[in-house]
């Protein structure tokens, strides 16, 4: 799908891998709706970039509803839709203070996967609704796992759960909508600096990168944004994730 002809949802759009995703796409001529919590960063970055932005909570059905007939209108269409809206999370299944809380267990779930899929179904519905392109193309869905989804860190057992749920889910979503010309794909990042890694500190950001095979640095999240436009434009990947990660491969 070309990217001039492209009317892309970005959720998790006010931050990180999904603003930069944003900037990318609006910069090669793509229309942008931006979906976020944070409604003053993503008012602020839509502002900046040409784009559109809907506050919408990705768990919740009626606000992902809203936000898609929002994009609808504002863009006349929607071809893609780019899920980046995540939380990162840490607790032990057994620590100091006990067993792992079942709440934030659900609620990592709640925001990394099933927000994810409430949006992939919601967008993937309007998608349908397209004229196909030349290549018989209606929509194409990127979404955002993490490498986690295969070798999850200690304190990782909800983060690593929602990511590989979301890896599990490209290939059985493509069958589902292969019928109506609609794609989805999953890009794995692997340590990228974003406002979710930056709080660390550089110590402890040196000492990840020193895992990474080459170039020995974080992943710049215009890296990203420059697969997930690859992924849209490219008509013959689909099913798949693809790791995006400088070779690393955590413990
Ligand atoms: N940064 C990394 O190294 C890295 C590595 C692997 C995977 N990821 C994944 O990439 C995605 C983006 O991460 P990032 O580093 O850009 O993080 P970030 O914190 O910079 O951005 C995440 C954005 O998601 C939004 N968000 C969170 N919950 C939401 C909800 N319920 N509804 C709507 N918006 C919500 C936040 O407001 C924020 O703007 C996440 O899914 C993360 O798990 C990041």
């Amino acid at each position: 799908m070309k990217l001039s002809e492209t009317a892309a949802i970005v959720t998790g759009g006010a931050s990180g891998l999904g603003a930069a995703t944003a900037r990318f796409l609006t910069a090669a001529g793509a229309q942008v709706m931006l979906f976020d919590r944070d409604a003053a960063g993503g008012a602020a970055l839509a502002g900046e970039i040409g784009a559109g932005f809907v506050p919408v909570d990705v768990t919740d059905e009626g606000s992902v509803i809203a936000g898609v007939q929002a994009a609808r209108a504002s863009m006349g269409k929607i071809t893609a839709l780019v899920n980046c809206a995540g939380i990162a999370t840490g607790e032990k299944t057994v620590g100091r203070e006990g067993p792992h809380g079942l709440d934030s267990f659900k609620r990592t779930i709640d925001i990394n996967l099933v927000g994810s899929f409430n949006c992939l179904r919601l967008a993937a519905a309007e998608m349908a609704q397209n004229a196909p392109n030349d290549d018989g193309e209606r929509g194409v869905v990127v979404n955002t796992a993490s490498v986690a989804a295969f070798e999850g860190q200690k304190g990782q057992t909800a983060y690593a759960a929602s990511k590989a749920g979301i890896a599990g889910l490209s290939l059985p979503a493509a069958r589902d909508l292969a019928s109506q010309g609609i794609r989805v794909n999953a890009i794995a990042p692997g340590l990228f600096l974003t406002p979710m890694l930056e709080g660390l500190g550089e110590e402890i950001i040196a000492g990840l990168s020193a895992d990474v095979v080459f170039p020995k640095r974080l992943g710049r999240p215009a890296e990203f944004a420059a697969l997930a436009a690859h992924l849209i434009e490219n008509a013959y990947l689909n099913g798949t994730t693809i790791r995006l990660d400088g070779g690393l491969r955590m413990p």
